[in-house]
């Protein structure tokens, strides 16, 4: 049984790594600025210690680093604040944060680091997400003393997934949906097999100083995916795929709205295949989407028919 940090541990990726390793009798140390809302996902879990804690102040990252034996980098911002591509928050979470990461660990002893990357990250690439994904890697990949493994995913599906089910929410609100990017292609992965890849990284030898690539065992195109959503959560509507220049203009729209479904900065990800050939490492076989999708997309659609049914019964009660 060993102290594991595990940064982003609070997120959709963290829930299912924080399960995996403390069913492995880990300790789990999942650092959060919303201790309560994290609560209510990971109080379950014996061995998770939630605090609430700055990871970007440099001391507060040190004292946590310290006394661990490996560091599990999770955490990633799909929209910048500022709504502007190349905004500053994706610098601060996906390149400072892994250098100062990195740079902790090597000050307090600690040899081994797994962190989560995303598959297309490169630095000519269009978006902000990607290059800055890209230069957290960069910033990994230097260290004299930690043995770093880097781990890209396509896009993770699973339960809580914000990708689908996203989609499937706005499929039951809407009676058409202009669909952005609807060529976009993925291949993408289930979050049990990117939570046992992560786990896999900590152990195994042969993962020292290493990129894997994370993907499913099929390409789709958004349309399709969105079209699958529709008929699994009873919703098929019509949809009308927008040209990249429509998508920008949906996207620029989006960006003042609350809860920010898509950025311009999404849209020029999109414009990158987010495809793979490589198998999934250490041996891991890759779970098909079809097997798994219906189970909880098909949930949704039943919890927001009670939520829904609740709401009239309350109206008329
Ligand atoms: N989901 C996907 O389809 C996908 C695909 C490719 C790559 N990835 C990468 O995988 C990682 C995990 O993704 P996810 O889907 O699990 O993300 P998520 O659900 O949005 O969770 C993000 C986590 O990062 C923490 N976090 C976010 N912004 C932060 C900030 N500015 N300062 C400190 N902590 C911050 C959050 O912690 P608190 O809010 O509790 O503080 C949360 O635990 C990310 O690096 C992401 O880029 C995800």
């Amino acid at each position: 049984m060993s102290r594991i940090l595990l940064l982003g541990g609070s997120g959709f990726i963290g829930r299912h790594v924080a399960q995996r390793l403390v069913r492995d009798q880990h300790t789990v140390i999942v650092p959060t600025r919303g201790r309560e809302r994290a609560k209510r996902d990971l109080i379950l879990l014996p061995t998770v210690e939630l605090i609430s804690a700055d990871i970007h102040d440099e001391p507060t990252l040190a004292r946590l680093v310290s006394g661990c034996s490996a560091v599990i980098n999770l955490v990633g911002v799909l929209h910048s604040r500022s709504g502007r591509p190349f905004g500053p928050d994706f610098k601060r979470a996906h390149e400072d944060l892994p250098r100062h990461l990195v740079g902790a660990c090597e000050r307090v002893g600690v040899k081994r680091l797994v962190h989560l990357s995303a598959l297309g990250a490169s630095a000519d690439a269009p978006s902000g997400y990607l290059r800055s994904k890209a230069a957290g890697e960069q910033a990994l990949a230097t260290s004299p003393s930690v043995a770093v493994t880097v781990l890209r995913p396509s896009v993770v599906f699973g339960p809580g997934d914000r990708f689908l089910s996203l989609f499937a929410h706005l499929l039951r609100a809407f009676p058409v949906l202009p669909l952005a990017m609807p060529q976009a292609r993925f291949q993408p992965v289930y979050v049990e097999d990117v939570a046992n890849a992560v786990v896999a990284a900590l152990t195994d030898e042969r993962a020292t100083g290493q990129t894997y690539d994370l993907v499913g065992p099929r390409v789709y195109s958004l349309l399709e995916l969105v079209e699958m959503v529709g008929n699994v959560s009873a919703h098929p509507r019509p949809i009308i795929g927008l040209s990249k220049t429509l998508s920008l203009i949906q996207a620029w729209m989006m960006e003042w709205m609350p809860g920010r479904m898509l950025s311009r900065d999404n849209v020029y990800s999109m414009t990158v295949d987010s495809v793979s050939d490589a198998p999934l490492p250490f041996g891991l076989g890759a779970t098909a989407l079809e097997a798994v999708v219906p189970g909880y997309l098909a949930n949704a659609n039943l919890h927001s028919r009670f939520d829904r049914l609740r709401f009239r019964a309350a109206r008329h009660g």
